[in-house]
């Protein structure tokens, strides 16, 4: 039996195999990022990036819960410029980079990509979908014209590859992921993590500082499947999915439930970048025994029944 074939191309953007780092889990070091790739990551994602520095919400902003993590780190991250300048010192031509980027409005996004775009970046991801914080991420991403205004201003802006990462906080995903599809995404991310909260039984206090974050991890995997399933039937652009990966069992699950790819996140925290080739090799040894040649041959094999 010949070697599957591991590889994806998603929209112009090619993987040697398609799992990804996600955004957020590793920071903006191009050093970590690059060991991650190592590690056998088809692709890494950067934390989202904004056009201003932002420290952040105060501590605690992440605790353990059954099944995943809670998170509301408030998207602290050093700002647009400071990141430009980590990118011009770092040799990135042979990463397969995807910077993530996060803001408010049209002209930031704009902005953002206009000084970001004559790097050797090969792929953005816009962030309309951070569970906590207000003004960006899901106001943004449950708003069909702010999507859209985002999307069309960064697609003229730019001839990179854009991804765009959904929120499944919202009434009906489809209708949100089809104004992002019009509005020019070469593909979706789907999903971001889920709107929740943890509380002290002790202290009776909401443990986060922020009181609400976002859900991570096994826990919300089947939200996520239920969510690519549902998006990719009714989109023709690709579709990356993410949330709840732990092992090649699950990432099968996801192609087979429509997506083409797949982003790891929590999973790093359990398990480190080794996780990679474990699943690497599992997603393998399945293809064999399923007699297929490729991942993009089990892509929305669920549609079928
Ligand atoms: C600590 C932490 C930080 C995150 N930061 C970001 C971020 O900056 N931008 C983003 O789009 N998603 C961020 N995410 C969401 C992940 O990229 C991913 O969508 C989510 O965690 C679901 O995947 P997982 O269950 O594999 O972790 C973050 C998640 C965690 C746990």
């Amino acid at each position: 039996m010949e070697e599957p074939n591991l590889s994806v191309e998603i929209s112009g953007f090619r993987m040697k195999n398609p799992l990804m780092l996600a955004s957020g889990v590793l920071g903006i070091s191009i050093g970590s990022l690059r060991r991650v790739h190592e590690a056998g990551a088809g692709a890494v994602v950067t934390k989202s990036i904004g056009y201003e520095p932002r420290v952040g919400y105060d501590n605690p902003t992440l605790v353990e819960v059954h099944g995943g993590y809670l998170n509301a780190i408030g998207l602290s991250n050093p700002g647009v410029k400071e990141f430009c300048k980590e990118l011009s010192r770092s040799k990135i031509d042979d990463l397969p980079l995807v910077v993530s980027l996060f803001g408010a409005e049209p002209s930031e996004f704009k902005d953002m990509v206009s000084m970001l775009d004559g790097l050797k970046i090969k792929a953005y991801e816009l962030n309309l979908s951070c569970p906590h914080v207000k003004g960006f991420g899901v106001e943004v991403g449950q708003d069909s014209r702010a999507i859209r205004e985002i999307v069309e201003a960064v697609k003229e802006e730019s001839g990179k590859t854009l991804f765009v990462k959904l929120s499944p906080n919202v009434t009906d995903m489809v209708k949100i992921a089809k104004v992002a599809e019009d509005a020019g995404a070469d593909a979706l991310t789907l999903i971001n993590t889920i709107r929740a909260m943890s509380i002290d039984t002790e202290t009776f206090r909401p443990i986060l500082a922020n009181k609400v974050g976002g859900l991570s991890g096994p826990a919300i995997k089947p939200i996520a499947i239920r969510c690519v399933y549902e998006v990719s039937k009714a989109v023709k652009i690709p579709i990356i999915g993410c949330g709840g990966v732990v092992d090649w069992q699950d990432a099968i699950e996801f192609f087979l439930a429509g997506a083409q790819a797949v982003q790891l996140g929590t999973v790093i925290a359990y398990r480190g970048p080794d996780i990679f080739e474990e699943i690497k090799r599992g997603i393998r040894n399945y293809l064999i025994t399923k007699g297929r040649k490729s991942v993009r041959e089990i892509v929305g094999l669920a549609h079928d029944f």
